[in-house]
């Protein structure tokens, strides 16, 4: 029997009372019911990764940080990705944009899916992450999801994934679909660029 690919889910805020990690737990339900796929929820908050700590250039793929190896050993490990993110003033955390430079090769050229979560749906921040995802060639799912929080949800972390996404149930599944199709389709790592 062939091993599941693995896929990471990566979970992009970090501050204290996030709701990300009861959102990407869900993502990571939904998927595990859809598709053959070893999902693996990542806590970003689990990978402190100082802002200054690499002097060089990631695509190069010297590190000089003990954290920042080890943060590519993770994820050179993934076979794709689905990140799951708010959007924070328009645009995706800073911490999320910190990890994802810090590294280069290791997400080059694998497919990933987005899902993103705000009050309209943090269609924005899926907008960008999208463009940054072409920018390192990784094959984006077209499906993007755009989780939409209720105020309540904003204002007390009152949220029930199961109870309150309902409605966004079979675009999840759709993304996971993609996915994985992109996943069968997978084509020799491509050279980093210098
Ligand atoms: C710094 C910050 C900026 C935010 N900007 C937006 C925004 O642009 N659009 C939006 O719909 N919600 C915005 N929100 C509300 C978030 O959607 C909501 O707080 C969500 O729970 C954030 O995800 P997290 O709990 O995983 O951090 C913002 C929240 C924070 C903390």
């Amino acid at each position: 029997m062939t091993s599941r690919p693995l896929v990471h889910i990566i979970a992009g805020s970090v501050r204290a009372q996030r709701l990300c990690p009861r959102i990407a737990a869900w993502v990571a339900k939904v998927g595990a019911a859809r598709v053959p796929l070893a999902l693996e929820v990542v806590e970003l908050s689990d990978w402190p990764l100082p802002m200054d700590d690499e002097a060089g250039i990631p695509a190069l793929g010297v590190y000089g940080s003990e954290r920042t190896r080890a943060w590519s050993e993770k994820i050179a490990q993934a076979d794709g990705f689905v990140f799951v993110t708010p959007q924070y003033n328009w645009g995706y955390p800073a911490a999320l944009k910190n990890a994802r430079d810090h590294l280069h090769r290791e997400w080059r050229g694998k497919p990933a899916a987005i899902v993103s979560y705000g009050g309209h749906g943090g269609g924005k921040c899926a907008a960008q992450l999208n463009q940054v995802a072409q920018g390192l060639k990784m094959r984006v799912a077209p499906t993007m999801p755009g989780l939409e929080l209720s105020d309540e949800a904003i204002r007390d972390a009152a949220l029930d994934p199961a109870r309150d996404f309902t409605a966004h149930v079979a675009a999840v599944e759709q993304a996971f679909d993609e996915l994985a199709a992109l996943l069968a389709d997978q084509p020799a790592p491509a050279a980093a660029p210098v």
